[in-house]
């Protein structure tokens, strides 16, 4: 069982508990773990390092294409380097944090990343897969597709505990991430049409990872 491929796409807006989940799931299922927002921030890390304008879609695509972007798939110790450099700290900083949106939202960019995220899948075989298009572009083929969800309020204060910064701040930050990353016109924040929706606003960690578990073998009936 625990070789047979096997993916989960887990999609859902920041602060909806998905890294958290997605990496106590991946361990679970003793299977690889890809945090697809990391690759997006890392490209974003470049893009700043050289200078560029993160507005000059033609500058990102670019950055993105010189950059030797690479990032290990361990549930335990999740990694990115860029061009050799370990930028894990780095890239969940607030000048990586406010640029990443509109980043993301060069569709070159995307299509770059997309490839890649699908040449880590396909190697990996068993994997728990995080971003905001998982389910609808990059495994529209995946096991099982969650999309997580969250009050308001209850992101802004788990991303605020996480980072230790002050709660409203951070709830203007989300409310804006999400605007941008949702109208986008590339790949937008989207629930797959056959993703189970999951509240976690009052779930615990442990609570949402079981009900994942039961999901995913009643989608695989007889394992
Ligand atoms: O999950 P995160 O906050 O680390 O993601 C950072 C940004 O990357 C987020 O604002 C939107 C973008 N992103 C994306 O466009 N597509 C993904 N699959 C994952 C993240």
């Amino acid at each position: 069982e625990r070789t047979r491929r096997c993916v989960v796409a887990v999609d859902g807006p920041s602060g909806s508990g998905k890294s958290t989940v997605s990496r106590r799931l991946a361990t679970a299922l003793d299977a690889r773990y890809l945090d697809t927002g990391a690759m997006y921030r890392a490209v974003t890390w470049a893009v700043l390092r050289s200078g560029v304008d993160p507005q000059d879609a033609e500058a990102v695509t670019k950055v993105a294409g010189e950059t030797d972007l690479k990032i290990g798939v361990d549930p335990e110790a999740p990694s990115v380097t860029a061009d050799g450099i370990a930028i894990d700290r780095d890239i969940r900083g607030p000048e990586v944090t406010a640029a990443v949106s509109a980043v993301s939202a060069v569709p070159a960019v995307r299509e770059q990343l997309v490839a890649l995220q699908r040449e880590i899948i396909e190697a990996a075989g068993r994997i728990v897969v995080e971003g905001r298009d998982i389910g609808s572009v990059v495994a529209p083929d995946a096991d099982l597709k969650v999309y997580l969800t969250a009050s308001a309020e209850a992101r802004a204060h788990r991303r605020s505990a996480e980072n230790a910064t002050d709660i409203s701040a951070t709830a203007a930050d989300l409310a804006r991430r999400d605007r941008l990353d949702s109208t986008r016109t590339a790949d937008p924040l989207r629930q797959a049409p056959d993703a189970v929706e999951l509240d976690t606003t009052a779930l615990g960690v442990a609570e949402v990872v079981a009900r994942l578990q039961e999901l995913l073998a009643g989608r695989r009936p007889g394992q």
